[in-house]
């Protein structure tokens, strides 16, 4: 950990797990509003309510019945993603890239049997990947087209911007890019790379991979630092907003850039990681401390993002 003894850590203001969980999590995620984000269905509809772009869903699969149907859902698309509405860190995401014959080729290019295929939406019905080990749906949406912009820097997955979105307040961001490990995800947990964000610029700082401060994408050899996010101050907006869709005072805003759609909603998180604090050689607590201690609390999502990119520039 690059931020060495306990002592340095706290200097950093680097927030730990049971001070994330106790003073934030805790303190402002009311219990009944987790089911709004740790089901992707519900945050969908959520999002599509209040005007958010998001990946059109093609379909969803809630009973074992309707898997001899899933064929016929897929019919008309030669891309798509399948996942568990409650899953999380990436499990039993499947990035579909394309067809073989009748059969289906992921991103990796491994090719996958129709019955096959059939049996993984049965694992997702079951509960395999989700929380708790709960029955769960199977969601199945559009594939999101990375943007050119992220050719150089991503190994064939789309990368996703996370933002840490605290009181309405976006407070520390990082793009990640999926590497030849995560499989076409962008979690850090499937081995993506994560590079901190300027929050007043949208341009990307040093990047994390697997705890350790890296420069350069592990796969491309390309510099991941000093990149322009595109139509930043929008990722920011959407992040803002993301507060009034639910209410919760803490949480990782997910959003994908679409190569013709632009910025897609993908998902909220109520436990966001902390790892976006190395990628930022930053700790979160200070700038959670600063949004603590506003007392004329600004309103509207622009007021929230100027007032972010003017307190929270990257030094
Ligand atoms: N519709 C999609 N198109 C392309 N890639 C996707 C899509 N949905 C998810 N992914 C990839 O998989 C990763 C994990 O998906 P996500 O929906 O965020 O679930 P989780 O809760 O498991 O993180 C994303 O960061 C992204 O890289
Ligand atoms: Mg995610």
């Amino acid at each position: 950990m690059i931020f060495g003894t306990v002592r340095r850590l706290r200097e950093a203001g680097v927030l730990g797990l049971n001070e994330r969980n106790n003073r934030y999590t805790l303190a402002y995620n009311p219990r009944y509003l987790y089911p709004l984000v740790d089901d992707k269905l519900r945050t969908k509809q959520l999002a599509l309510k209040a005007g958010l772009s998001v990946p059109e869903l093609y379909g969803v699969i809630e009973i074992e019945h309707q898997i001899k149907g899933i064929h016929e859902v897929l019919e008309g698309h030669r891309e798509f993603v399948i996942k568990p509405a409650q899953g999380s860190g990436g499990d039993g995401v499947l990035v579909v890239a394309g067809r073989a014959k009748h059969m289906y080729r992921l991103v990796s290019g491994v090719i996958m049997g129709r019955s096959q295929l059939a049996h993984y939406a049965s694992n997702i019905l079951s509960g395999l990947f989700s929380l708790g080990g709960h029955p769960d749906r199977a969601l199945i949406e559009y594939r999101v087209q990375f943007d050119p912009l992220f050719g150089a820097i991503s190994f064939q997955g789309v990368p996703d911007i996370r933002i840490v979105v605290f009181q309405g307040f976006p407070v520390m961001a990082m793009v990640r890019l999926p590497t030849r490990l995560s499989d076409g995800k962008a979690n850090l947990h499937q081995g993506a790379i994560g590079a901190g964000v300027d929050i007043a610029t949208g341009r990307t700082l040093t990047a994390v991979w697997r705890n350790e401060v890296v420069t350069e994408h592990p796969d491309t050899g390309n510099p991941v630092t000093g990149l322009q996010i595109p139509h930043w101050d929008r990722l920011l907006g959407i992040a803002a907003q993301a507060y009034d869709l639910t209410g919760m005072g803490y949480v990782g805003v997910d959003i994908v850039l679409d190569r013709d759609k632009g910025p897609l909603l993908l998902e909220l998180n109520a436990r966001p990681g902390l790892n976006i604090q190395i990628a930022n050689r930053a700790g979160l607590l200070p700038r959670l401390q600063l949004i603590e201690r506003i007392a004329a609390r600004p309103n509207t999502v622009e007021e929230r993002v100027a007032f972010a990119k003017d307190h929270l520039a990257a030094p």
